[in-house]
């Protein structure tokens, strides 16, 4: 017998069935022969939340969440983080290949001669509310960009995605830093393509009067290495999301506007949010055994630990600390960090924390030197999405080269009433009201 396979006996049926194992996986669609009889459906799998579900396969992220590595297109995380630009990363993400220094200029070329947006941009911006939320500035507006840029429903036509794909990429730092200014006040400052991706996103938000923003090097560095950070992490929520509703074969704006909206939730990307909010609450050493208590009586959350793949130390974490301390170089401690040490070393050493394997993820120390660098909280999942689009359109383009990709539909267990008998209005009894 094939030892590639797996033997499984029904025991409504007493049938055997030998189903191929691939890759450490079976295809579901082969437990679709396993019936009871003709008019048996066939047995399908549940899982919800795809705890242990792969829909896709994919070249371009691999995670060990058991070992804790990260590599992008086979390159340690640490490697790129060390030597890369992120521009660089974005590349070897999409083309799946580290550029030449040729190919390298001409695409930072390419992505920044496209960050200028539509100036009816600026108009929509205005109308939103002072204090709305940057993340639900930047899920509009991409999601507007699609009216601007109707051929790009074209996505079979490989050039045309391109066009896309490098648009989105440019313009999401000049959406970002319009959206920032709006919540300010401040007149938007249009991209200076000279200055590169990062530099030309801190000008963008910071410039006063100056003609240009002098940005600090160990900082620019440090929002570089951020964005490399977070540019890819395979199949995450708003990855998947990505991929569901490109598989539609809906535009990329308005797709990468679904993607943004999972990412703004504080489970996934809005988790850096949080991790600020949380530190702040806790205000203090001393208060955090009192935190603990509450997060191991269920009340509340560690906002910045656990997570779905790794049951180690996140790779990324451990660069963002040492990038946190470079920082503190130039802007001086940040009081939060010493909370956030002490709380990390009180949590590794619990038993609720050990037992179920929960470490700190990469939102638990980014947020931290967000704000040493001038940063506001509600600007910190913005500046998770600008380099996660790299990875998302990655991801999505992938899908879209997959002949085995279709409009993504997962099947359900349908619990509800069986068939019954429409009720008329004066027939329907107080009784029902309560079904609203
Ligand atoms: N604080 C306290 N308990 C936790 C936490 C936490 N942060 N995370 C998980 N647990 C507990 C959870 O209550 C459960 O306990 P029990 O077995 O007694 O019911 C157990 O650990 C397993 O957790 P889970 O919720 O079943 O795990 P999941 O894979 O469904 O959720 C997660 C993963 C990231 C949503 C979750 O760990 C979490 O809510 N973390 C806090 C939010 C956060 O930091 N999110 C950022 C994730 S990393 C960046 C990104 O992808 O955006």
């Amino acid at each position: 017998m094939d030892p590639q396979t797996l033997t499984v006996t029904d025991n409504r049926t007493n049938r055997t069935y030998t189903i191929p194992i691939w890759r450490g996986t079976v295809r579901a669609m082969d437990l679709r022969q396993i019936k009871t009889g003709p008019e048996d459906f066939g047995l399908m799998t549940y899982d919800p939340a795809f705890m242990n579900t792969a829909s896709c396969q994919s070249a371009i992220t691999y995670l060990d969440g058991e070992k804790g590595i990260l590599r992008y297109r086979g390159y340690p995380i640490e490697q790129l983080a060390e030597s890369c630009t992120f521009l660089e990363v974005a590349y070897l993400l999409l083309h799946g290949e580290l550029p030449t220094a040729e190919q390298l200029a001409y695409w930072d070329c390419e992505i920044m001669h496209h960050t200028l947006t539509h100036e009816n941009v600026k108009k929509f911006m205005d109308g939103f509310h002072h204090d709305a939320h940057p993340m639900g500035i930047l899920m509009s507006t991409v999601a507007a960009l699609s009216t601007f840029y109707p051929e790009a429903h074209n996505i079979s036509d490989p050039k045309c995605r391109r066009k896309q794909i490098v648009r989105l990429i440019g313009k999401l730092p000049t959406l970002a830093a319009y959206a920032y200014r709006h919540r300010l006040g401040l007149p938007y400052v249009y991209p200076d393509p000279e200055l590169g991706y990062t530099k030309n996103y801190m000008n963008m938000l910071w410039r006063r009067t100056e003609p240009r923003y002098a940005a600090n090097p160990v900082m620019a560095r440090a929002l570089e290495v951020l964005f490399i950070l977070h540019a890819d992490h395979e199949q995450n929520c708003s990855t998947s999301t990505m991929r569901a509703v490109g598989s539609s074969t809906a535009d990329p704006y308005s797709t990468t506007a679904a993607a943004i909206a999972a990412l703004s939730g504080p489970l996934h990307g809005g988790a850096n949010e949080e991790v600020l909010r949380m530190l702040a609450e806790i205000g203090s050493k001393d208060n955090i055994p009192g935190f603990i208590a509450q997060v191991k009586e269920g009340k509340r959350k560690l906002m910045g630990f656990g997570h779905r793949v790794y049951k180690n130390y996140d790779p990324r974490a451990r660069i963002i600390k040492r990038v946190a301390d470079e920082v503190f170089e130039v802007t001086g401690r940040n009081p939060k960090i010493d909370i956030a040490l002490d709380l990390e070393r009180i949590a590794l050493s619990d038993e609720y924390f050990i037992h179920r394997k929960l470490y700190p993820n990469v939102d638990f120390y980014s947020g931290i030197i967000y704000e040493a660098m001038g940063f506001k909280p509600e600007q910190f999942t913005v500046l998770f999405g600008i380099p996660r689009t790299v990875g998302w359109l990655a991801q999505w383009q992938e899908m879209l080269q997959d002949p085995e990709q279709k409009i993504a539909r997962p099947r359900q267990i349908y619990i509800g009433e069986e068939q019954r008998d429409f009720v008329p209005m004066e027939l329907r009894g107080q009784g029902q009201l309560t079904h609203a």
